[in-house]
């Protein structure tokens, strides 16, 4: 496995009006070209540390050191979804590569492409208000696969959908994943299902409670697609749970 980023001595704190809240407590990690999932209770620092990984957020201590000198190209998928409500899903999905400077023609033509690699041929001129809360989210996965990211940041891009719905979406996530359609080298996933960590992940970290520090990294080691009933994955679900509580 090719090392891509390594967190080096990664801490973040806030100033509220009751002092400083410390958020992330000193965290090193070294990521690969993995499905790398990061997992912990709710509040503990995920999305803030998955921001700082994106650069849209600085540290308080440490930093990031990226394997080639420089951040690679990230796509995010936020854990809110965050379409433009009165413009179309094509427009949604190409105004962030007109604002990379692409061609307005190229700019859809690829929009398209990515739409349709997500399930969503034939919604190109619909307003996100006509989708569902599952449509909604693939628009915003085609919308982070367009920038062509060599790194994946996606923050519980499953969480307000329902269960079958997110089922199926997982599904088709391990599929781009596994196609290599796109150039991607690595998913940087949050979320706080262990269930879905297990499903997805080549490597889960474990994060305690906040200021997040971490608990455990666990590899799971299991053959796609994973059951879930299968001992070995009842397992690691024993593993990670035993580190979770
Ligand atoms: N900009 C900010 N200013 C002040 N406090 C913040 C800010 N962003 C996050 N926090 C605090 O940092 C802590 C961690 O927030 P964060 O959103 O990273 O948690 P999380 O693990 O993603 O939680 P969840 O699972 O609920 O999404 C919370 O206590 C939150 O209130
Ligand atoms: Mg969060």
């Amino acid at each position: 496995m090719n090392l891509l980023l390594s967190i080096k001595n990664l801490s973040k704190s806030f100033k509220s009006n009751s002092g400083e809240i410390k958020v992330i407590d000193n965290i090193s990690l070294d990521i690969y070209n993995e499905f790398f999932v990061i997992l912990g209770p709710s509040g503990c620092g995920k999305s803030t540390l998955l921001r700082i990984i994106a650069g849209v957020d600085k540290p308080t201590s440490g930093n990031i050191i990226f394997q080639t000198g420089k951040p690679p190209r990230f796509g995010f998928v936020f854990q809110f979804p965050s379409l433009i409500p009165w413009i179309t899903v094509l427009e949604n999905v190409a105004i962030v590569l007109k604002n990379m400077g692409i061609p307005k023609n190229e700019a859809e033509e690829s929009a398209k492409k990515y739409l349709s690699i997500v399930g969503l041929s034939g919604f190109e001129n619909v307003y996100p208000y006509e989708l569902s809360g599952g449509m909604r989210q693939r628009v915003n996965l085609a919308r982070a696969l367009s920038v062509q990211p060599e790194i994946l940041l996606m923050d519980e891009p499953f969480s307000n959908l329902d269960p079958l719905t997110a089922e199926n979406l997982r599904a088709e996530i391990l599929d781009i994943w596994l196609s290599n359609i796109t150039p991607m080298k690595a998913i940087i996933m949050v979320t706080h299902s262990v269930d879905e960590a297990i499903f997805l992940a080549d490597r889960i970290v474990i994060l305690t409670p906040r200021p997040s520090k971490i608990s455990n990294i666990v590899n799971v080691d299991l053959p796609r697609p994973r059951n879930r009933r299968s001992p070995e994955f009842e397992k690691i679900e024993d593993l990670v749970y035993s580190y979770v509580s």
